[in-house]
C-alpha cells in the first residue's frame, strides 16, 4: 500500500507539472496513474482512510478529465483557468459563519475545556485574561479516529467566539494549486486577518504539512516553510484585541512534520478519542428525543452496547433505526414507533468504523506526547 501511495503521488506531481508546462497529454496520463495508483491504495485501507482516499482519486480524476476536454477542444468544465483562478478562491476556500456551540459536541469534557481556558475565555474575557497574562489564541491540532468530532469542535469554537471560519481541506484544493501554492496560503492567512475574530480550520493537515523527509513533493518542500511562518504569525496574535485561531485536524498524526508540532504552531496537540458512555448517551439522547420511541428503548442499556463506536457511527445508526418503522408505517399505514430490535438489526449491520489496532496507534502516539 505504502508503494501505491508513492506512486500515486509521483505520478500527481509530475502530472501537476506537465500540466504547468503545456504538456496537457503528459499531464492527464500522469493524473490518471495517479488516481489509479490511489484507488490501489484505498482498496487496502482501513474503512476511514479509504473514503477519504477514494475522495482524493475522484478529485484527481476530475482535473484530469477536464484536462482530456481541453485536450478535445472543449471548455473545460469545473476547472477554473490558471489565468481567472487568481480571483476564484471560493473554489477552495470556505468562509462561512457557524451556529454551533461547544455545548452541541458530546462529551470530551476535558477537550472543551482546555479549549475554553485556550480559545474562548481570553476572548470573551479580556481585561481578565490581560490581568493574568493569559495568551490569546494559538493553534491546536486535533487529532484522532475519523468520526470522533474534530470538524465538529472547529467549528463549534468558530461558533462560540462568533468567529470568520475559514476551511481549506488539502484534498480538495491540491489539484487546484498548482504554481499557486504559496499565493493561496498567503491570501487564505490575509483573508482571515481582515476579520476581527476568525478561525482558519484546516482538515487532513497531514496531508498539507507532511514530513518533509517522506515527501517527494517539491511544492511541499516550499510550502511547508511558508504555513508554518505564516503560522507562526497568526498564532502569535501580533494584531492585538484580534482573535485568530488557527485549528488542524488529522488521522495522521504521525505523519505529520515535525516542524509542526512546536510551540508557536501548534501549541496544543489534543486527542480526541472515541466516545465514552456518558458522551454516547448524550448522542443517543440528542439524535433520538424527538422521535416516536417505544417503551421498550433504553439510551443506557443502548449506550453500554454501543462501546467502540464513534460519533458518527451512532448517528447513523440512529438514523438507520428510525429508517425501518418509518418504511413500515409507509408500506402498511400503521403507524409504530421505534423499538428495541430496530436498533439491534442497525447494529448488526453497522460495526464500529474505527478498528481496535487504529485505536491503539492513536493512543501510544497520545501517551508519548
Ligand atoms: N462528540 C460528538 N458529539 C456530537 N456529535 C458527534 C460527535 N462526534 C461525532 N459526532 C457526529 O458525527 C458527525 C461527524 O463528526 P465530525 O465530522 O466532526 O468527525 P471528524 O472527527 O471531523 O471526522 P474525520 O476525521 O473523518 O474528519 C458529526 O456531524 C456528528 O453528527
Ligand atoms: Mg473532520
Amino acid at each position: 500500500m505504502r508503494f501505491a501511495l508513492e506512486k500515486s503521488a509521483e505520478h500527481l506531481e509530475k502530472g501537476l507539472k506537465l500540466e504547468q508546462e503545456g504538456d496537457l497529454k503528459g499531464a492527464r496520463y500522469n493524473l490518471l496513474e495517479a488516481a489509479a495508483f490511489l484507488y490501489k491504495a484505498a482498496e487496502k485501507s482501513e474503512p476511514s482512510l479509504k473514503r477519504k482516499r477514494i475522495e482524493r482519486a475522484e478529485s484527481i480524476l476530475q482535473r484530469a478529465e477536464a484536462l482530456g476536454q481541453r485536450l478535445a477542444g472543449k471548455p473545460a468544465w469545473g476547472v477554473i483557468p490558471q489565468a481567472e483562478s487568481a480571483g476564484g478562491a471560493s473554489e477552495w476556500m470556505v468562509f462561512e459563519k457557524p451556529d454551533q456551540r461547544l455545548r452541541d459536541v458530546a462529551g470530551l469534557e476535558e477537550v472543551k475545556e482546555q479549549i475554553r481556558i485556550r480559545m474562548i475565555y481570553p476572548f470573551t474575557h479580556p481585561e481578565l485574561a490581560r490581568r493574568f497574562g493569559i495568551k490569546k489564541g494559538g493553534g491546536i491540532l486535533l487529532y484522532g479516529a475519523p468520526g470522533t468530532g474534530k470538524t465538529m469542535l472547529a467549528r463549534a469554537v468558530a461558533g462560540e467566539i462568533e468567529a470568520a471560519f475559514f476551511t481549506v481541506k488539502p484534498s480538495e484544493v491540491m489539484s487546484k494549486w498548482v504554481g499557486e501554492a504559496e499565493q493561496n496560503i498567503a491570501r487564505l492567512f490575509s483573508e482571515a486577518r481582515k476579520h476581527e475574530r476568525a478561525v482558519i480550520f484546516i482538515d487532513e493537515v497531514e496531508s498539507l504539512i507532511p514530513r518533509r523527509r517522506d515527501s517527494h513533493s517539491t511544492v511541499m518542500q516550499r510550502v511547508v516553510p511558508q504555513i508554518l511562518s505564516e503560522m507562526e504569525g497568526f498564532a502569535s496574535g501580533k494584531e492585538s484585541g484580534k482573535a485568530l485561531l488557527f485549528m488542524g485536524a488529522t488521522n495522521e498524526p504521525w505523519a505529520l512534520d515535525e516542524a509542526v508540532l512546536r510551540p508557536g504552531r501548534f501549541d496544543e496537540k489534543v486527542y480526541i478519542p472515541l466516545p465514552d458512555f456518558e458522551a454516547r448517551l448524550e448522542m443517543l439522547y440528542f439524535h433520538l428525543r424527538d422521535k416516536p420511541l417505544s417503551a421498550d428503548v433504553s439510551l443506557e442499556e443502548l449506550a453500554q452496547m454501543l462501546q467502540g463506536y464513534s460519533g458518527a457511527d451512532i448517528r447513523r445508526i440512529c438514523e438507520k433505526a428510525c429508517d425501518i418503522p418509518f418504511v413500515e408505517s409507509v408500506k402498511t399505514a400503521e403507524e409504530r414507533d421505534v423499538e428495541k430490535r430496530d436498533l439491534l438489526s442497525v447494529m448488526q449491520q453497522v460495526k464500529p468504523s474505527v478498528s481496535a489496532k487504529a485505536l491503539e496507534r492513536f493512543e501510544r502516539f497520545a501517551s508519548q506526547r
